[in-house]
C-alpha cells in the first residue's frame, strides 16, 4: 500500500494510533476519517514548491467543506478558494482571513458578490464580461473598491476526463482568450475596481507536463501583452487541478507542475497564487463501509453495503476507481470477484466493479481508499439515506467533525400541506 499513513498491525487497518475497526464499532456506518499526517505531508510538499516563487496555496472548499478540514488547512498557512456564498461563509466562520480568499466560479449572483465586496476578500475572479459586469455595477453602487482578476479561458485541452474539464472553449469557463483585452478596458475605466491580474483552472486530475507547461506559457505571453499596453497584472492565479493516483501505486509528487512552472516562471515575474483542492485532501480520506449481505447470481457475486453513490459518487459520476480493501484482511479466506454495489435504487449505484477481495462476511467492514476529496462534499440524501459521518485523527487522536444526520431531520425540512 501506497505511504498514505495507514498501516496494519496484525492484518487490522489502522490509522495513527487508531484502529479504524474500533472507530467502526464506535461510530457507525458509513464514516469518513481523515488523517492530519497526510495533509499535512501533502502541504508541505506543495508549499516547498511555492515558497521560491513567494507564492500562496488557496485551498479549494469545493473539493471538502468540512468546517475542521478547512480550519486545519488553514493552519498550515493555506488560503481558501470558494465558489459559493456558503462556502466563503464556512471560511469566516472558522477565520480565514478575507485576505486569503478568492471567490471563483461561473454563476455568482448579486448577494453574494455583494457580500464577497463588503468582506474585503483578497480577489473576485471574473469568468465573464457580463459577469464582470455586474461587479463594476455592485461595486458602484457599494461604492467599495474590489480586486478583480479575469478567468481566462485558454481553450486547452485538459487531457483529463470531459466532465472535470474546464479549459476548453465548449466549456462554460472563463472569458475568452479574444475577449480578454477589452474586459481589461473596462476594469480600468471602472472607479470602484482593481484590476489584480488573471486566473485560470484548466480541469482536474492533470498529470501531462504539456498540458501545464502550455497553460504556463500562455498564461504569461498573455499577461505580457496586457502589460505592454499599459495594463496592470501582477497577479497571476494558476488554479489547482493536481492529479492523484487512484490506484496506489504512484506517490504525490507535482512533479510535472513543478518542472512546468520552473520552466515557465521567475521569481519576481508575478504574484502567483495556485487554488489545489483533491491533491491536498484526497490521499488522506478513507470511506468506512460495512457488509450488508452478499448476493450471488448466475453471473456475478455482490457484496452489498452500506455506503452509497449518495456519500460517494465518484465511481458513478467519473468512473472512479477506488481502492477497496477489507479492514482486517484474513489469511484463510478463499479470494472472490465482487461488485461492491450500495443499497441505492439505481443500477449505477455501485462503489466498485469487479474487485478480488477476501471472502467478506455479514457486518464486516471495508475501507474505500482515497475518498477525501469530492467525497462528503457531494453527498446527497437520494434515497432519504442520512449523509456519513465524518471524523478527523489528530496526534493520535480522534475528533468527531460532522455527525449524521438523523432520519427525523431529514424528514423535519418537508411542510406538510393542508389538503
Ligand atoms: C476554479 C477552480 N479552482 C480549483 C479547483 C480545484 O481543483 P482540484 O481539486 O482538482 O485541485 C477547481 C475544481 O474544479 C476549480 O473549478
Amino acid at each position: 500500500m501506497q505511504k498514505t499513513g495507514y498501516y496494519r498491525k496484525s492484518g487490522e487497518l489502522f490509522l495513527q494510533n487508531i484502529s479504524l475497526k474500533k472507530l467502526a464499532n464506535t461510530y457507525g456506518t458509513p464514516t469518513f476519517v481523515y488523517d492530519s499526517n497526510s495533509i499535512k505531508h501533502s502541504f508541505n510538499l506543495l508549499d516547498s514548491i511555492m515558497k521560491p516563487f513567494n507564492g500562496k496555496i488557496h485551498f479549494a472548499v469545493k473539493s471538502n467543506d468540512n468546517l475542521g478540514v478547512i480550519k486545519y488547512i488553514n493552519s498550515l498557512g493555506a488560503g481558501a478558494d470558494v465558489v459559493s456564498i456558503g462556502e466563503l461563509k464556512r471560511c469566516l466562520k472558522v477565520s480565514v482571513k478575507p485576505k486569503d480568499i478568492i471567490f471563483s466560479g461561473v454563476g455568482k449572483q448579486k448577494d453574494e458578490i455583494e457580500f464577497a465586496i463588503i468582506k474585503n476578500i483578497k480577489q473576485l475572479n471574473a469568468e465573464s464580461i457580463e459577469e464582470l459586469k455586474d461587479i463594476i455595477e455592485i461595486s458602484k453602487n457599494l461604492k467599495k473598491k474590489v480586486n478583480v482578476a479575469l478567468r481566462v479561458n485558454l481553450d486547452i485541452n485538459a487531457k483529463t476526463h470531459k466532465k472535470i474539464s474546464t479549459g476548453d472553449e465548449n466549456s462554460k469557463f472563463g472569458i475568452i482568450y479574444d475577449d480578454i483585452v477589452s474586459a481589461y478596458k473596462l476594469m480600468k475605466k471602472a472607479s470602484f475596481i482593481k484590476p489584480y491580474g488573471l486566473a485560470i483552472h484548466v480541469g482536474s486530475q492533470l498529470f501531462d507536463y504539456d498540458v501545464f507547461y502550455k497553460t504556463f506559457s500562455k498564461i504569461k505571453k498573455l499577461a505580457l501583452e496586457l502589460r505592454n499596453k499599459g495594463f496592470e497584472v501582477n497577479h497571476l492565479d494558476l488554479g489547482g487541478g493536481f492529479g492523484v493516483d487512484y490506484s496506489l501505486k504512484n506517490l504525490l509528487n507535482y512533479e510535472t507542475f513543478n518542472r512546468a512552472l520552473n520552466k515557465v516562471f521567475k521569481r519576481d515575474d508575478f504574484q502567483i497564487s495556485i487554488e489545489p483542492g483533491r491533491s491536498l485532501i484526497a490521499e488522506s480520506g478513507i470511506l468506512l463501509t460495512k457488509v450488508i449481505r452478499e448476493k450471488s447470481t448466475n453471473l456475478k457475486k455482490f457484496l452489498i453495503v452500506d455506503a452509497a453513490m449518495n456519500n460517494l459518487i465518484r465511481p458513478t459520476l467519473y468512473n472512479a476507481r477506488h481502492s477497496i480493501i477489507p479492514l482486517q484482511v484474513k489469511n484463510n479466506r478463499l479470494i472472490k470477484k465482487y461488485d461492491i454495489v450500495g443499497p441505492i435504487c439505481e443500477t449505477g449505484d455501485f462503489l466498485g466493479i469487479g474487485y478480488s477481495l477476501q471472502q467478506m462476511k455479514k457486518n464486516e467492514f471495508l475501507a474505500i481508499m482515497t475518498c477525501g476529496a469530492y467525497g462528503s462534499v457531494m453527498r446527497s440524501n437520494y434515497n432519504s439515506r442520512p449523509s456519513a459521518t465524518e471524523i478527523f485523527i489528530h496526534d493520535d487522536k480522534e475528533i468527531l467533525l460532522r455527525e449524521r444526520e438523523k432520519i427525523d431531520q431529514l424528514i423535519a425540512v418537508d411542510i406538510i400541506p393542508n389538503f
